[in-house]
């Protein structure tokens, strides 16, 4: 084996949706900034109290049913997120034992919205040396559980949903390489602050609503454009590829304008771009699995098609992968 392939991918959106017109109900927004800002029109939003893992066990479903592996035979399960279902065990955990895969080793990645990258490229790295025959890859966030509905300038950005994938080892290229990188002395741009052993919960933290994620947008807008458009360009490079090969690009959805940025500087026309964020929003680890999955159930992605994954987030982290689909 040589590599290793995408053989089923599925998603899962909460049906409550929540509009820009809602938003303005609820904080000093309007429909007309949300939308020439973010590019954003709808989101969805989970119930009260419903765990990661639920979204990601219908996702998985979907993605193994496509697949036709039975969730008893799968091997490995990691599941990108940043709202576990607790800070342990893993999510992972959760899903394997909503799956009754019991066969299978799991673990969380926390990547922010690049997560998904990560965690297929971990997926991709242990089927390529054969220490599984089969992974199950899953970005799943419930971002409304931490977003601070009384802050206008994040309360309008996020979503909530999941997407799967299922990798087998390939004897032909299907994932040809990847970048990732990271920056850890930019961990304030973009943060969940409370919580965790840095600064444990405690009735101030609460009160100064710190268990909510607090970002520098501004900062961050222009560090992903050019981190975006880098990381694209180092994982092409190293597949021998350039941007004029790409068939489809598939980045993080935080921001239309970041999206069109990115894909102008790398010379990719818009139509060969993967965007869904007017409908969902920016949902983290799950934006690059759906956009994936959706860019795949509406036949746009052919045999042989170079698929670029593109992601940067809180961390601050980035990453793409480039797959040729077989
Ligand atoms: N409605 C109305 N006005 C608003 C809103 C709102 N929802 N939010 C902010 N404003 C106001 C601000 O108060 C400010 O007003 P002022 O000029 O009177 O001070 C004005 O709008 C401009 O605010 P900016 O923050 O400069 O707006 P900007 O054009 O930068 O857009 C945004 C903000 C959408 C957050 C943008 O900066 C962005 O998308 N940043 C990147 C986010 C990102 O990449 N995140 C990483 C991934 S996410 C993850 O990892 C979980």
């Amino acid at each position: 084996m040589i590599s290793a392939k995408i053989v089923g991918l599925g998603k899962y959106l909460p049906p409550k949706i929540l509009t820009n017109f809602d938003l303005e109900k609820m904080v000093d927004t309007s429909d007309e900034w949300i939308t020439t800002r973010t590019g954003i029109k709808t989101r969805h939003i989970v119930e009260d109290n419903t765990p990661a893992s639920f979204l990601a066990k219908k996702a998985a479903l979907q993605a193994l049913r496509r697949a036709q592996i039975k969730p008893e035979n799968i091997e490995l399960i990691i599941v990108a997120t940043i709202t576990p279902d607790c800070q342990f065990p893993s999510t992972a955990c959760f899903l394997q034992s909503e799956l009754k895969a019991y066969k299978a080793a799991c673990f969380d990645v926390s990547g922010a919205c690049a997560g998904f990258v990560y965690a297929l490229t971990c997926a991709w790295q242990f089927l390529k040396t054969g220490f599984y025959k089969n992974a199950l890859v899953v970005g799943s966030e419930v971002l409304s559980s931490i977003t601070d509905w009384q802050d206008r300038s994040t309360c309008v950005l996020f979503g909530d949903g999941a997407g799967a994938a299922v990798l087998v080892p390939s004897k032909e290229e299907g994932f040809m390489s990847a970048y990732l990188g990271a920056d850890g002395s930019q961990a304030d741009l973009l943060i969940l602050p409370a919580g965790g052993s840095r600064m444990p919960t405690s009735l101030e933290s609460i009160n100064t609503r710190l268990h909510y994620i607090k970002m520098k947008g501004n900062e961050l807008f222009r560090m992903a454009v050019r981190v975006m458009v880098e990381s694209a360009e180092k994982a092409l490079s190293k597949a021998g590829l350039s941007s004029k090969d790409v068939s489809w690009l598939v980045p993080h959805q935080a921001n239309k304008r970041i999206i069109d940025a990115v894909a102008k500087r790398l010379g990719i026309p818009e139509e060969r771009v993967c965007v869904n964020i007017d409908r969902y929003g920016n949902m983290s680890s799950a934006s690059t699995a759906i956009a994936l999955c959706e860019a795949w159930e509406e036949g746009g992605i052919k045999k042989k098609d170079i698929v670029v994954l593109d992601a940067f987030g809180g961390g601050l982290v980035w990453g793409s992968c480039v797959i040729r689909w077989i």
